[in-house]
């Protein structure tokens, strides 16, 4: 690493500057990220108090001389640019030279570090921006910064941070995944002096993903590695056999650095809609390197997404190195960049393609159908029964069902048209509201209790959720480093869709959504245990089910707000055949 310089004014405006530090995660993030580009073996973060109190973090990289370690912590003072054009060859993390400017700005911040040539380390400390201490110190190679007190001096943003066990999950989950982008390094993740995560630096991706996912993750993930001039994409994909709840398991790392990208997401749910069904997710962790000329980091302030110069190139690579990596006999197993046009990657600037992800665009001819369906619902919806207009009696003639979804049933000169489906995620919704309100939901007790592993992150939310777990019918415990043991299940689950609503819980209380809305929950789980549309009933069943339909307290809406009864009074298809005006 060279001499540190302080960017020009030009340059320094035309770089997407922005806010870096929201969150102990993002510092994380930020030293780590400066740890890789100082060329570390062993990188060793330390956090106390999930980082509010105490964020650390040591390498063993190129250190700084005493100017650079004073200098660094300038606003705009980087070694990894100098011109603008220097982004078009960047291979470094980092580039804007704001991160430590922006950190030491806002708590007690230390640099301790030495050059690998030097025998005397220099000391820096700066407190809310200002400096100091500057002074030799003994000290091994490489740097050690240490974040203490973050937000000490801006109390509205210290008040913004959420509880330690959410915060922490924030470092968990921007820590693994730069542990995942360099396997080559050794990381160890300490949080308040127990060892949480750690890698060996061994280079094998498998290992690292291993140690996040679990052996029976890692049992099913299939090695991808396809080459073409203007793309290397290599990594490891799940079979057809995982299925995850979650987005959060595909990882796409371009040039190392882990990204968002519209594109590549579209490919990997392209060609996984073969497999998996709608809300069903793979596990990802794919590396594409491609010349730092033909995409753009600097399109965001976290540097989280990113820009490729030619996106439906890069779709195409993708989805044909997934689907020839899923399916190696395939007869359209095509070259990786069979849609992929290499000239566009020598043209500059962004080149504006109508990719296949993009919201198809309504002709006129679909827009005037889309009216005519409006209507259609306008008039179906005026129909739908309002509340106490029917009741369950003897008098109900039940027709019959029709197109295996329908069940009709006539009373008092009234047809009923009743949606199965809709009737019975109702009837279960309010069954399940009720049994969770007498504290009730029933459970079975499994013969033999289902292992699983879950990433860390995902078990400390199961552990920290269990009582939620336990008012919802399960009976978990806690397993060992990361696997928990579910010993018994909501009466109207199988074992794999408990295993499934696990995953959509931890997803669900994992995000920033109103996380103890249990109704959502409930909902939710009416929704998948309800029949489907096409399941075809007996007439003993249908008639079970309307009886239980016209008992539910709401009987006219599913849990969605789509109606479950429409009704046809006998002037209504009198009108309809003319038979009156
Ligand atoms: N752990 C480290 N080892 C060696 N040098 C470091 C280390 N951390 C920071 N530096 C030096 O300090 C400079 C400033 O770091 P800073 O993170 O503020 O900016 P940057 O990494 O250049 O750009 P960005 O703001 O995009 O992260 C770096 O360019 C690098 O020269
Ligand atoms: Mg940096």
């Amino acid at each position: 690493m060279g001499i540190i310089n302080i960017l020009d004014a030009s340059v320094a405006s035309k770089i997407s500057a922005g806010e870096v530090v929201e969150r102990p995660a993002s510092v994380v993030k930020e030293l780590i990220e400066n740890s890789i580009d100082a060329g570390s073996k062993n990188i060793i973060l330390e956090v106390k108090n999930a980082g509010k109190k105490l964020i650390k973090v040591t390498d063993d990289g190129c250190g700084m001389t005493k100017n650079d370690a004073v200098l660094c912590i300038e606003r705009y003072a980087t070694s990894k640019l100098r011109t603008i054009e220097d982004l078009n060859s960047l291979i470094t993390l980092g580039f804007r030279g704001e991160a430590l400017a922006s950190i030491s700005a806002v708590s007690k911040l230390q640099i301790v570090t030495r050059p690998r040539d030097q025998s005397i380390g220099t000391l820096v400390e700066v407190w809310g921006g200002e400096i100091i201490d500057v002074r030799d110190t003994g000290c091994k190679e490489g740097t050690t910064v240490t974040v203490k007190d973050l937000f000490y001096n801006t109390p509205a943003r210290l008040k913004f941070l959420k509880r330690d066990s959410i915060e922490f999950n924030n470092i968990y989950n921007i820590f693994y995944k730069l542990m995942l982008s360099h396997p080559e390094i050794s990381f160890k993740l300490i949080s308040d002096d127990k060892l949480k995560l750690s890698s060996t630096g061994d280079g094998n991706l498998l290992n690292c993903i291993k140690t996040i996912w679990g052996q029976e993750i890692a049992d099913h993930m299939i090695e991808v590695k396809a080459q073409d001039r203007a793309v290397k994409v290599t990594g490891y994909i799940s079979d057809r056999s995982v299925i995850r709840r979650s987005k959060n398991d595909i990882l796409f790392f371009v040039n190392k650095r882990c990204i968002i990208n519209k594109a590549l997401y579209a490919a990997v749910l392209d060609v996984y809609k073969q497999y998996l069904t709608t809300g069903t997710y793979p596990v990802i962790v794919l590396n594409i390197d491609i010349d730092p000329r033909m995409i753009d980091v600097n399109i965001h302030p976290t540097k989280l997404e990113l820009k490729f110069s030619d996106e439906h190139g890069i779709y195409g690579a993708m989805y044909n190195a997934l689907n020839n990596a899923l399916n190696p006999k395939s007869e359209v197993n095509r070259p990786l960049t069979s849609i992929f046009n290499i000239n566009d990657f020598e043209k500059q600037g962004n080149v504006e393609i109508e990719t296949k992800y993009e919201q198809v665009k309504l002709k006129e001819t679909d827009i005037r159908d889309i009216n005519e369906l409006e209507n259609e619902i306008n008039i179906a919806v005026d129909e739908v029964i309002n509340e106490g207009m029917i009741f369950y009696d003897d008098d109900i003639k039940y027709l019959g069902q029709v197109l295996s979804t329908y069940l009709l049933c006539e009373k008092d000169n009234e047809l009923y048209i009743i949606d199965q489906h809709a009737a019975h995620e109702r009837i279960l919704y309010e069954k399940y509201i009720k049994e969770f309100k007498n504290n009730r939901i029933s459970s079975q007790r499994l013969l033999i209790p289902t292992i699983i592993e879950l990433k860390n992150d995902e078990k400390n939310i199961v552990i920290e959720n269990i009582n939620l777990f336990n008012t919802l019918g399960y009976e978990i415990d806690d397993f060992g480093e990361t696997a928990i043991a579910i010993r018994a299940v909501p009466i109207f689950f199988d074992q794999t869709q408990a295993r499934l609503f696990i995953d959509e819980c931890v997803a669900y209380l994992s995000s920033d959504s109103n996380r103890t809305s249990i109704d959502e929950m409930l909902f939710k789980k009416a929704c998948k245990a309800a029949v489907k549309a096409n399941d075809s009933l007996t007439e003993k069943e249908a008639r079970e089910l309307i009886k239980s339909l016209l008992s539910c307290e709401n009987p006219y809406n599913c849990p969605h707000g789509r109606p479950t009864i429409v009704r046809f009074t006998k002037s209504d298809m009198d009108k309809m055949f003319k038979r009156v005006i």
